[in-house]
């Protein structure tokens, strides 16, 4: 049975330091996500869903994308989240936004009124992803394609040279999902899914990236651990020491010539709906 969620309580959680990660975060991968927007065909005069949209940091990107004849629908479960997307649109004057809130294994669609979706590291925190997916897809028109990006295999997230600490530490965060009902090898069923709801998918884009010390992308899982790493420890899931440890290794890469830091896969499909 899905969790009803109906606020700001997600595994996350939607305070100012995490949509401040997250805007962080969507600058980091902005340019791999219009790569997909691209494949999907996405463009103006579309009516384009964000599901599970967050603060909205892609949906304006999308917004200007699909102009002012077109249509974002944003949707989550954050009502925090939504007023401050309310307030950017505002701001920018763009009027095609429409926020709505919805637990999304709830999500009342109009059948064949998409012209595309759109899902980036959603799918990861549901109970019942395959609910959901069909859903979209019985609200896609013939022709009009789902993205998603997520993670599969997250595991695999690495330092070199090698960093035991972060090995144990990207175990306890997968068990953190599981934990919250979701699963962070998610990506791993997206193509099997859209097949099943008839959306034809493309091989996918992506997988691990290899980041140089003080990159944007060195710097985006600094960021996420600043806060997870806490939270570990308080679930039981990590011990106060392997937290230190974590982070004295992330700081010796830093100054160590030639370290990397190769990063969870993010893998990103475009399911088009058969006509
Ligand atoms: C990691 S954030 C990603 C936000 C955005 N898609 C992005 O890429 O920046 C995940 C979002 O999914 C929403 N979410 C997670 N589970 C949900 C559910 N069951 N119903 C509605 N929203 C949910 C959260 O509120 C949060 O805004």
């Amino acid at each position: 049975m899905a969790r009803e969620m109906t606020g700001d309580d997600y595994l996350l959680g939607t305070d100012v330091a995490e949509e401040a990660r997250l805007g962080f975060q969507h600058r980091v991968w902005a340019s791999k996500t219009t790569e997909l927007w691209d494949d999907a065909g996405f463009g103006l005069g579309d009516t384009v869903l964000d599901l599970g949209c967050g603060p909205g940091f892609a949906s304006l990107d999308l917004a200007y994308l699909v102009g002012p004849r077109g249509r974002v629908l944003a949707i989550d479960g954050s009502q925090r989240y939504l007023a401050s997307l309310a307030r950017m649109r505002d701001a920018l004057g763009l009027a095609q936004i429409e926020t709505r809130h919805a637990e999304l294994h709830a999500l009342e669609l109009e059948p064949a009124s998409l012209d595309g979706a759109f899902a980036r590291w959603v799918l990861c925190f549901l109970a019942e992803p395959e609910r959901v997916v069909a859903n979209v897809a019985r609200a896609l028109r013939p022709g009009a394609s789902f993205v998603v990006l997520d993670y599969y295999r997250y595991g695999l997230m690495a330092l070199s040279p090698r960093s035991r600490a972060m090995e144990r530490v990207a175990t306890a965060v997968e068990e953190s999902w599981r934990r919250a009902g979701g699963s962070l090898d998610v990506g791993g069923d997206v193509r099997a899914m859209f097949e099943r709801h008839g959306l034809e998918c493309a091989p996918p884009r992506g997988g691990p990236r290899a980041a140089r010390p003080g990159s944007a992308l060195w710097q985006w899982p600094r960021l996420f651990f600043r806060t997870y790493l806490p939270k570990l420890v308080e679930m039981g899931l990590i011990a106060r020491a392997d937290a230190d440890e974590f982070e004295r290794d992330f700081d010796a890469r830093e100054r160590e010539p030639g370290a990397f830091f190769l990063t969870p896969p993010v893998w990103g499909f475009v399911g088009r709906k058969r006509s």
